[in-house]
Order: structure tokens, then sequence, then C-alpha cells
């Protein structure tokens, strides 16, 4: 693991928003994981505004969505499809065909999971993965208790989640359950970036740094991984002590 330590959220912002710009420059055929939040509104920003400075790219890249709430249509104001096309699709100008949303139309029948995992594998697997970090630990929507290998399926939203993201959406709306890539599928991917900004962070990031392979924060599973980076910004890094 890396550790990027930030002298500002911006300074944090602009690590993880560069590393994505380089990537690209690097491999303009790369297949990029997207994550949603907070936290990565700054970094699309970012990317966006990198991407006209230094004259990228975007025709050949391929994009997956992490995860997107299950029981609210895909086109919700709040849906992750929504976010990624207001925060990115639009401004870069990308076509629908370089996308792919987790396949909400196909819980029912009980093969969206299967489904998502194919298409990851169809496009080669995912060479650099963009990760938040929930309050809880969780990544992606692998909520405490999600498993090492866990794949992409149907979970259920914790309390703690559904509260974090009630401000999305009108009173009793809020999604109880979501479709994410699991722990397993994320691993799979070549490099991972977990950005974590803010006070409201700072516990679970302490938590991260003293546990691994904890099932109870699922974020200590990225640990293990041999090409992870952990970029934090003074908030998210105030609890933690790193000796040199
Ligand atoms: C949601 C998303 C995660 C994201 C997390 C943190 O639960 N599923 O991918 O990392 O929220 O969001 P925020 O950045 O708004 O704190």
């Amino acid at each position: 693991m890396r550790i990027l330590l930030a002298k500002s959220t911006h300074e944090a912002v602009s690590i993880v928003a560069t590393m994505v710009a380089d990537k690209l420059m690097s491999h303009p055929n790369a297949v990029i994981g997207l994550a949603t939040g907070r936290t990565m509104e700054p970094v699309y920003a970012e990317l966006v505004s990198l991407a006209k400075s230094r004259n990228l790219q975007f025709q050949k890249t391929f994009l997956f969505m992490l995860d997107e709430y299950v029981g609210i249509d895909q086109n919700h104001p709040s849906s992750f499809k929504s976010y990624i096309q207001h925060h990115l699709m639009v401004p870069l100008n990308l076509k629908v065909d370089q996308i792919a949303f987790p396949p909400i139309h196909l819980v029912e029948a009980g093969e969206a999971g299967e489904q998502y995992e194919k298409w990851i594998k169809e496009a080669g697997g995912i060479d650099l993965q963009l990760l938040g970090i929930g309050v809880n630990g969780h990544i992606g929507f692998n909520e405490p208790g999600s498993a090492i290998d866990s794949r992409t399926r149907v979970v259920e939203l914790t309390e703690e989640t559904r509260e974090a993201n009630k401000s999305h959406f009108h009173d009793g709306e809020t999604p109880t359950k979501a479709l994410s890539m699991g722990i397993g599928s994320i691993l799979d991917g070549k490099q991972l970036i977990l950005l974590a900004t803010g006070k409201s962070k700072a516990d679970a990031i302490k938590y991260l740094l003293n546990h691994h392979d904890d099932e109870f924060c699922p974020a200590t599973f990225l640990k293990s991984h041999p090409h992870f980076t952990l970029v934090l910004d003074p908030d998210a890094a105030s609890k933690i002590s790193l000796k040199i």
C-alpha cells in the first residue's frame, strides 16, 4: 500500500485526477472503474479541466461504474447514472457506448451480478479503479460483513449508509438496496486508488490503517492489493500517526 498525505483537499483531489490523466496519456485504451459520492465530484471536475489543458483523448477509454442503487429509476436525478452523466459524460462529450452501468434491470431475473462480471471480463478487466470510502469503511456498497471474495451482487444498505445519502432523496425514498461490484471484483482491478477527504472519514481511515482483512471495515481488504494507493487530505488523516 502506498499512502499519499496531501497538504490540502485540493492537492489530494489533484493527485488523484492527475493519476487518472497520466494513465490515459500512457494507455489511451485503459478501462477505468468509477466511483461516485461527494468526494469524487471535485476529482471529475479536475479531470475535465486536465482533459482540456492536456488535450486528453477519451475515445478509446471504456468505463465501468462501481455500483448503482436498486429500487429507483436509473434516470432518477440521484442515481449514479445521472451523477456520472452530469460530472463526466456530458462535460467530456463521452459516448453512451463507452460506459457500462450495473444492469439493475436484470436484478429481478437474478442475472445482474453475473452479467456485470461477464462484461468486465470481456473488456479485459479494470486497469484503474477509483474508490471512495463510506463512514463505516465500506467501498462501493460493500458494507461491513462483506467477504473478501464477494462478487457483483445485490446488497442491503445499512442504516448508517442510508442516513449518509438521504439528503439526495425525498423523504421515504432513500433506497434500501444497491447492485455493487464485490470486494473480489474490485481486487481484480490492476490498480486501485482510494481517496478520502474530510473529518467524517477520519475514524474509518484510522481503523483501515490499524487493521488487516477485517470484514468490519471492508476497505481493509484493499491493503493486500499489490498496486493500491491511499490518498488522504489533512482532515481524513487527522486521527492517524505515521512514524517515518
Ligand atoms: C457511496 C458510494 C461509495 C462512496 C461512498 C462515499 O456509498 N457507493 O462508492 O465511496 O458513498 O461517499 P461520499 O464521497 O459522498 O462520502
